[in-house]
Order: C-alpha cells, then structure tokens, then sequence
C-alpha cells in the first residue's frame, strides 16, 4: 500500500515509518518539524536503507496538502500529526484546537476528495478521562478529558467517526495508545523532547543523563500498591506495529476502535526502578504533591487487538528501559 504518515517524523511517526518501509509498504510524509528534527530521514533510512517520500508544511496549508493527495495515488493514510503537551494545551487552547481539529479535517476533506478510504487515526487512552473500572475495553464509556490536548483528541475521535458515518465507504480506525515510551533499539529514533519533558520516561532519562538534577514523582497518596501513579506503558515499535496491522486488516469499511496497550500497569516507582536496575544507573527523585489532571491507575483490556488485529505487545518493561538508554547514550555522543 501507498501510506500517507501526517507527523511521520515525530517520535511515534518515525517508528510507524519504519515499519510499514520494513513491511514494504511505500511511504509518503508530511511534518513541518515543529516537534521533530530532519535527521529522522536519515535515520530512517539507515535503518530501513529505504527511502520515504517527504513534504516539509503544516497541514494547515490545505493547497500544499491537496497537491500530495493529487501527487500520489494513496491507498491510506495514518493521522499522528498533532500537538500534544498537555500543559502547553493549558496555555495556548486556541492553537492547540486550531492545529489539530483543522488538519484532522483537511485531511478528511482531502480524503474524501481524492477517494482514499482507509484513515488510522493516533488516539489515545486519555479518552476514557477518569476510569471507573480498569482494565479499560473499548466499550467502555468516554469520559471528561481534563485539558485541551485530550479534548482535541476527543473531537478528532468524534470528527472522524461523523465522517466515517457519512462515507460509509471509508474505514476508520481510532487507536487509542497508552503509554507509549522507549526508542527503537537503534538507538537513531526515540523521544527527545525541547525543554523539560512533561511525560515520566523522557525525564527519567534526563535525570539518568545528568541533564536534569531530580525526578519529582507526583504523588504517592494514590490508591496503588505503592501509593505512585499507575500506566500501562508500551514500547514504541510494538505501537508501531500495531498501526501496520491496523492498515492491513481494518482496510474494510466501518468505524474500527481498538486498544493498544499490554494490559499491564505499573507504578512511577517500577518504572525508576527498572531503569536502573536494568542500565545499571541511578535516578534521582523526590516525592511531590499530585499533578493536577493525574489519576492513580489507567491500563488496557488489549483482548480486541488481539482478536482482531493479531497483535500482541512483544516488549517488556525492560526492552523500554534498556531502549530509552540506549537512545539517550547515541544521542549524547
Ligand atoms: C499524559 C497525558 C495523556 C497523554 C500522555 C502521552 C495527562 C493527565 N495525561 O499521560 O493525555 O496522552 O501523557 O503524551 O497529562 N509522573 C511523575 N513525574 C513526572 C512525570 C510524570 O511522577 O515528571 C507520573 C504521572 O503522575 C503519572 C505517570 O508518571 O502517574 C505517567 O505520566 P505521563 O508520562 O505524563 O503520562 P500520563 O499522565 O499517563
């Protein structure tokens, strides 16, 4: 298939990349780079010794995106281009709303315009907003997202399934990750954010880096094992997997909705702890008040990927860990 990856050379976008280049799909990607380097082609490449074909703009620029879709014969597209710091959603609503609802429907119009039919969407978890029950099936109902990051996705979910309601030719495919961390075992691509990273892995790695002096954990008066928060964390290239499936079997029409987790939760504290016991380094923290918006536990009923899509995560607490380090040490080199 010819693959369209809006964001393609983001962290989890890079990854997809990969995967569908090493399944022999054609690739073709859009970014502006506005949370990604251009090195990523290189890398991907390396890693491939594929090329994808790239197109540097917001999707904003509804002229520039209708020209790919007029440029190349698409047979799908995967949708992760997307703001996506939760704080920074706080601050800047507008451009949060503005650049991920608006390039969700371009992409959409241009879709419908161009007959492609097959759109995998990047959902995440934090639909589901406070849990009632876990572990969460896709049946479960949505909740209150408590920023404007999870709202916009939210709305995208809901944009795309009025969309697919209208085209009933279309297939869409909402995949809502957990947490995805780690790198590819490379060490070329992972998760290296601009500034103070406001997600767990890519601070531990900071501070394990001597890049940032302390982890604060937020909060250890929750209602866990051991009182600190509780995710269901997923390696970065079992994620991407999951969308190359996506692509192959929900190519039929109707609204697909599937979980990617490993349906395995574990708490701030194991997470520190398996990253340095498995990279032998120490990770400084101290224990904090709650973060506003947080809750104590979140992970997946991964049954219907499993079931539909044949998809099985593959990679364990320790493959995230010794692939973060492993990113961390290639990237200070
Ligand atoms: C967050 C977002 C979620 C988004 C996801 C991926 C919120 C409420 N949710 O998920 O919408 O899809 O990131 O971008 O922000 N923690 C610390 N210290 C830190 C950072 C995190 O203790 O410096 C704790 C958190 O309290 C939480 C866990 O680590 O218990 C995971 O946090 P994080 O990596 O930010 O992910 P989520 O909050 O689950």
């Amino acid at each position: 298939m010819k693959v369209l990856v809006a964001g393609g050379t983001g962290y989890i976008g890079s990854h997809i990349c990969v995967e569908l280049l090493q399944a022999n799909h054609d690739v073709v990607v859009i970014d502006d780079f506005s949370n990604s380097k251009p090195e990523v082609l290189k890398y991907i490449k390396e890693i491939t010794g594929k090329d994808v074909k790239f197109y540097e703009f917001n999707i904003l620029d509804e002229k520039k995106t209708e020209e790919v879709f007029k440029e190349n014969d698409l047979d799908a597209v995967i949708h992760c281009a997307a703001f996506k710091a939760v704080g920074e959603s706080v601050e800047k609503p507008i451009e949060y709303y503005t650049n991920n609802l608006t390039t969700t429907l371009i992409v959409a119009k241009m879709m419908k315009k161009y007959h492609v039919n097959n759109i995998v969407f990047s959902s995440s978890a934090t639909v589901y907003g406070d849990p009632e029950v876990v572990p969460l099936t896709e049946d479960c109902k949505l909740g209150e997202t408590t920023n404007p990051y999870g709202a916009s996705k939210a709305m995208m979910e809901r944009i795309l399934t009025d969309v697919q309601h209208a085209c009933p030719e279309m297939s869409v495919t909402l995949l809502r990750y957990f947490n995805p961390i780690g790198a590819h075992e490379s060490g070329l691509l992972g998760e290296d954010p601009k500034g103070i990273p406001n997600n767990l892995m890519p601070y531990i790695m900071k501070v394990a880096a001597g890049e940032l002096p302390c982890l604060g954990v937020f909060g250890d008066d929750y209602d866990t094992p051991d009182g600190t928060g509780v995710r269901d964390y997923i390696h970065v290239v079992d994620l991407a997997k999951g969308h190359v499936l996506a692509i192959e079997k929900y190519n039929k029409p109707g609204l697909h909705i599937c979980n990617l987790g490993t349906g395995r939760g574990y708490s701030v504290l194991e997470l520190v702890h398996a990253f340095e016991r498995v990279n032998g380094v120490k990770v400084k923290y101290e224990i904090k008040p709650r973060r506003a918006g947080d809750i104590a536990t979140c992970y997946a009923d991964p049954t219907r990927a499993k079931e539909e899509l044949g998809w099985v995560a593959t990679k364990g607490i320790d493959d995230m860990c010794r692939d973060t380090w492993n990113f961390a040490k290639t990237r200070m080199k």
